[in-house]
């Protein structure tokens, strides 16, 4: 489907009164602005598409925004039309077809934001006390810019490019090496000596700032849409199905990091950079190894200061720990690894006007209010919504509806209003009335007392809280369903062809008797209809933490969810404890207390979430749609560690105690914080209390710190 497309259509008095696409805002009728917004939605969906997906716009950003506007414009004439897929509702793009997926060998992490000196310093603290390091000892570490580009994982065999992929969702990417092959700064085949037979090169694709320009104006003078950026321009040349394209575009790489699968000695990151250039990488130039946090401030500020000298655009500089074996010791939690951090350069910042705020309802009921803009460029990009948190925020920025606000955006943070410029504020402003009804539901908010948070308390029974649970549902980190994005579950929730997680599960049987299958829907194809079928289907055999997760009860992220399925294995232990749990002197709860990372206040969540009938409910329909193996956990194979239950108590010296215990969950054991009938071994270090004492009456094993470290040393040389 193509839409007529000619501009004029969409502005008012293009002469053309027939069409209510013509027609001024003011002058619509209901019914036009019904219609009206109904082709919005598609042409918008149908633009975004052509530039996110296939970097092939078709319109000019100014004309695009035009489209944005005036949907926001008769939306807020007609409050009650806003349709389900409404673009102002829209959440990024969805990932496109076309490429192989490739599992990545070792996940790609994302770097945690430092936005000070005090929050790098902290991390650093954070590092120098896991790996309990002495206050003097020295601290090298590595810094170098942050390029904004799109980061890409090169194999290479006996020294040939054989796979590029982008990072996708850390775990996945998407088979690009086509494309790669036409890069000419990444070598196909490496210089130089000392090439490890099987290397993995990551790094960050991007295109100079220069080159970007040029780009532009030759698009311009094709007639094609302009890029917005330099990492837009990257982003969509590289993911071009036709590497033609690609190989037309001004594309480089920067190398920053490797890992041979075998046989490299080399010990720092510093010197990981020497040997890349060595290999005929391009390594950016603005490098240094710092001995001090001075140093790191002092690269900061130049960096900062040099920015617009710099040929390429960057957002920030990254800290890396030099010492190799220090940064496999620290690890990642979650997806950050903890011997690296970006210090972002401060967010840019535009002044535009506040046109309406908006009340959004989550998965929690909690009710956040948005700005609708004016539309700004801010760094770049087209920002026309921005977060004000809440009730208490619009009252301490002061702002109201009309007002000159400033914006700032920082990366992918989601744009925040940071001021008012009060000198311009229109005198028929007013106060902003936060609703005392659920803008979704109409049903009554609750602010509880010491809450920042405002919520509608009508549950699953609110329709803007069932969506988000479903978007939830079906995210990244729990079943993700290609497909299945959030447009695509409001419409369906809309149609009332998912209302619950279960119906997801029963669409295809439904659709088949249907008497408007999915097929028979406006954007929806035989082919379209079986590819979500079949992305429904491979989601029924999920793991225990996944599920947990997507169940979204309140505080339970993907590290706990993880936690819990560690602990307790299978669907049907975890149901019996959270059971026997609600008596609050079993043993289940005490077990579920001596979790290391469940206090009381997340105790009560979980236990309320079970409690409930109609959770339950749902979860027993649910197993019967899918298949949760047991929840193994990747150890190694013969570790006396595995699926032992291990507390530390006391001072360690050698180790800090989150050093220890992400040890000991490496090596397959379970960290208790308190001793029980269930603990196989307590490590005892200096000034051990009670526990100590309650491990020698049931009779468990002790370690002392340096049979611990031995005890690992020989299970991880395994
Ligand atoms: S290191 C585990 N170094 O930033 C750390 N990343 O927010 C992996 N990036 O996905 C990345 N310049 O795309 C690293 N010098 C640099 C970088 C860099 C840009 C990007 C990269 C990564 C993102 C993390």
């Amino acid at each position: 489907m193509k839409p007529e497309l000619p501009l004029e259509v969409y502005l008012p008095d293009s002469g053309n009164t027939d069409d209510s696409a013509s027609i001024a805002v003011d002058c619509l009728t209901r019914e036009q602005a019904a219609k009206e917004l109904a082709r919005l939605a598609g042409t918008i969906a149908y633009h975004d598409r052509l530039y996110f997906q296939e970097d092939t716009p078709e319109i000019s950003d100014a004309a695009y925004d035009s489209l944005v506007v005036r949907n926001r414009q008769i939306e807020s004439r007609f409050p009650d039309l806003r349709r389900e897929d409404s673009p102002s509702k829209r959440v990024g793009a969805p990932v496109s077809k076309g490429f192989k997926k490739v599992k990545h060998r070792v996940p790609m992490l994302s770097l945690e934001n430092a936005f000070s000196a005090e929050d790098v310093a902290n991390f650093f603290d954070r590092a120098r006390r896991f790996l309990s390091l002495g206050t003097t000892q020295t601290f090298d570490i590595v810094a170098e810019p942050k390029i904004d580009g799109l980061s890409a994982a090169l194999h290479y065999q006996n020294g040939k490019l054989r796979l590029a992929a982008t990072r996708g969702d850390g775990s996945e990417g998407e088979d690009i090496t086509a494309n790669v092959h036409q890069i000419a700064t990444v070598p196909q085949i490496l210089q130089g000596e000392n090439i490890p037979e099987s290397l993995e090169v990551r790094g960050e694709i991007y295109m100079n700032r220069a080159d970007f320009f040029t780009l532009n104006q030759q698009r311009v003078q094709e007639g094609e849409a302009e890029f917005a950026n330099p990492r837009n321009a990257a982003a969509g040349s590289v993911r071009q199905l036709d590497a033609s394209v690609t190989a037309r575009r001004p594309l480089r790489f920067f190398a920053y990091y490797y890992e041979a699968i075998s046989g490299d000695t080399t010990a720092t990151h510093y010197e990981c950079l020497q040997n890349l250039k060595k290999w005929g990488f391009s390594v950016t130039p603005e490098i240094r190894l710092c001995h001090s946090l001075t140093q790191l401030e002092e690269f900061y500020t130049t960096i900062n200061g040099k920015r617009a000298e710099i040929a390429y655009d960057i957002d920030g500089v990254v800290y890396k720990v030099d010492n190799l074996a220090w940064q496999r010791r620290l690890g990642s939690v979650g997806r950050t690894p903890r011997y690296a951090v970006a210090h972002k350069f401060e967010a840019e910042k535009a002044e535009t006007i506040l046109e309406e705020i908006n009340i959004q309802v989550g998965r929690t009921g909690v009710l956040t209010p948005v700005a609708h803009l004016k539309p700004v460029t801010v760094g770049g990009v087209v920002v026309s919504r921005a977060t004000l948190h809440n009730a208490d925020e619009i009252v301490r920025k002061g702002v109201r509806v009309g007002d000159h606000v400033i914006v700032q955006r920082a990366g992918d943070v989601i744009p925040q209003v940071v001021s008012v410029v009060t000198e311009k504020r229109p005198a028929n402003s007013s106060e902003f009335v936060f609703p005392s009804c659920c803008p979704a539901c109409g049903g009554e908010v609750v602010h509880t007392h010491g809450e920042v948070a405002r919520r509608c308390m009508n549950g699953l029974l609110c329709p803007a809280q069932a969506v988000e649970r479903l978007k939830h549902f079906v995210s990244r980190d729990a079943f993700d369903i290609e497909g299945l994005g959030s447009r695509n579950i409001e419409s369906f929730y809309q149609d009332k062809l998912i209302h619950s997680p279960v119906d997801i599960f029963t669409l295809e049987e439904r659709d088949k008797v249907s008497l408007t299958p999915l097929r028979a829907l406006e954007g929806w194809g035989s082919q379209s209809a079986n590819n979500l079928f079949e992305a429904i289907n491979e989601s029924r055999k999920i793991n225990l933490d996944r599920f947990i997760y997507a169940l979204g009860i309140p505080q339970i992220g993907s590290v706990t969810a993880k936690l819990l399925a560690k602990h307790y294995r299978t669907l049907a232990t975890l149901l019996t404890a959270m059971h026997q749990a609600q008596n609050h002197t079993s043993d289940a709860y005490q077990d579920l207390l001596s979790l290391d990372g469940i206090g009381q206040n997340m105790a009560e969540d979980l236990l309320g979430f079970f409690h409930e009938p109609h959770n339950l409910d749902i979860i027993h329909k649910l197993h019967s749609h899918l298949i949760i193996p047991e929840f193994i956990v990747e150890t190694l194979s013969h570790s006396v560690l595995s699926n032992k239950t291990i507390v530390f108590t006391g001072t360690l010296e050698k180790m800090s105690r989150a050093e220890a215990k992400a040890t000991a969950e490496r090596l397959g054991a379970k960290v208790a914080g308190s001793v029980s009938k269930k603990t196989n071994f307590v490590v005892m270090g200096a000034d051990a209390g009670s526990k100590a004492k309650a491990a020698a009456e049931l009779g468990v094993e002790i370690l002392n710190e340096d049979q611990w470290i031995e005890l690992c040393q020989s299970l991880g040389k395994k």
